[in-house]
């Protein structure tokens, strides 16, 4: 496994943890003035970073009196800024102390501006400086947090969308944004998360089972999204999954070093590029491209909702009949297909089911080695809540969090079940 890294590990017990806070541009900036009081409170240091665009909307004075210390903002300092143990014994770099300080890094809100910023590696101001500089430790394991908010025709800009899957890519969390009324008056995507999503994202990242395990060498199947059955030529009997949490995990499993395929159904989110995916859009497609792709991995997660049923029969041409009777048939039960055969070291499944009596049948069923059971309410949805079952060990309930968190967790148990497996 991975060295404990000198920065952006857990910190020891005897101090605070510390938050570096950074406030950009946006009219949202007030929001995170709770977020300030909120960690102070639970005893956190918070250091805020404004940049100069919010300190014109939002005088620093606030983020002051709430944090117990002066607002960072210059390059060129005339006075350290950080507390005498920070790691640099220089005066001049408070952009590399301050990042070096941070056990989370959270910038909220995150402008247009700032994401374009750092996706590009410009460093023209403290706070887009110090982003570079924060150990790329502390980003990989999910330590650096990016909540965006901005007008919906800026959020969904293809510039602002690269540059949110480059920063993805690279493990920054991205607190995604709300829907609903903007301050322009518009209404969409690009509100800034909710300050309790916020503090759950910076939460999360703190605990230690954010850490990445390592896993180089390792083979790595995932399944992600929904599987559509043809009725005829135009229409499909499909379901709501986003496809989110998988490509999350494909991710994670890649930044942990991992050698990952991903199998996708029909996602509504973009595939990451560097990352190998083969179209499965039918259970019987994704019965032979997992078929195929497990044959040879160690890790087998099994997220894409498939089907249970589809058409018995499909239509050759687009029926327009006043009333019509479908006649349903199951599909192939793929987990089960897998598992009967040489099966992967560690296979995990996923029930509908919130109940753990049911996972422990479908574990048995099906001999898997871990099922994750979460409700329906989670598919489509930006964050999820689950209990993990797994065959050997205890279980455990999971908070709603944001799915790339959940799939840090689930990579780390995935490893734990990897080494188990191989003892
Ligand atoms: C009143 C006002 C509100 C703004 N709100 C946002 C916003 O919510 N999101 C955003 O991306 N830009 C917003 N902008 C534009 C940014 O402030 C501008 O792009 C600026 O260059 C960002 O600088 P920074 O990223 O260094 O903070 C706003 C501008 C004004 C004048």
């Amino acid at each position: 496994m991975r060295r404990s890294p000198k920065t952006g590990g857990t910190p020891p017990a005897t101090r605070p943890r510390r938050l570096l806070l950074g406030v950009t541009g946006g009219i949202a900036a007030y929001k995170t003035l709770e977020v300030v009081r909120r960690f102070r409170r639970l005893n956190w240091e918070v250091q805020v970073v404004m940049t100069a665009s919010a300190r014109r909307l939002l005088g620093p004075e606030s983020f002051t009196a709430l944090a117990g210390r002066p607002v960072a903002h210059e390059l060129f300092p005339k006075k350290r800024l950080v507390t005498k143990d920070s790691a640099s014994p220089h005066t001049a770099f408070s952009h590399i102390d301050l990042a070096r300080w941070a056990d989370v890094v959270l910038v909220a809100p995150a402008t247009a501006n700032c994401l374009g910023k750092l996706a590009a590696g410009i460093a023209d101001d403290l706070l887009s400086t110090l982003l570079l500089a924060v150990p790329i430790e502390t980003v990989r394991n999910g330590r650096a947090l990016i909540a965006p908010a901005m007008n919906s025709r800026m959020w969904e800009h293809p510039s602002v969308r690269r540059n949110t899957a480059l920063l993805r890519e690279q493990g920054y969390v991205i607190v995604t944004p709300a829907r609903g009324e903007l301050a322009c008056g518009d209404t969409g995507p690009g509100r800034l998360a909710d300050v309790e999503d916020l503090a759950g994202a910076v939460t999360a990242a703190a605990e230690a089972s954010a850490r990445l395990p390592d896993l180089a060498g390792t083979r790595v199947v995932v399944t992600a999204g929904r599987t559509e059955e043809p009725l005829d030529p135009v229409r499909v009997l499909t379901n709501r999954s986003s496809g989110r949490l998988g490509v999350a995990l494909a991710r994670v499993f890649r930044l942990a070093g991992a050698d990952v395929r991903l199998v996708c159904g029909a996602v509504s989110v973009p595939l990451p590029a560097s990352i190998p995916a083969t179209p499965a859009p039918t259970a019987d497609a994704m019965l032979v491209a997992v078929t195929d792709a497990a044959a040879d991995c160690d890790i087998l997660v099994m997220c894409a909702a498939v089907g249970d049923y589809r058409p018995a029969s499909v239509s050759r041409n687009k029926t327009h009949a006043t009333r019509l009777t479908l006649v349903l048939e199951k599909t192939p039960d793929i987990l089960k297909a897998v598992t009967a055969s040489k099966r992967p070291p560690v296979v995990i499944g996923f029930s509908h089911d919130p109940s753990v009596a049911a996972a422990r049948e479908k574990l048995r069923r099906k001999r898997l080695d871990l099922v994750v059971a979460n409700p329906f309410e989670t598919a489509g949805a930006d964050t999820i809540g689950a209990t993990l079952v797994p065959a050997r060990g205890r279980t455990t309930r999971l908070s709603a969090r944001s799915k790339e968190s959940f799939a840090r967790r689930l990579a780390a148990e995935a490893a734990r079940l990897l080494a188990a497996a191989r003892d």
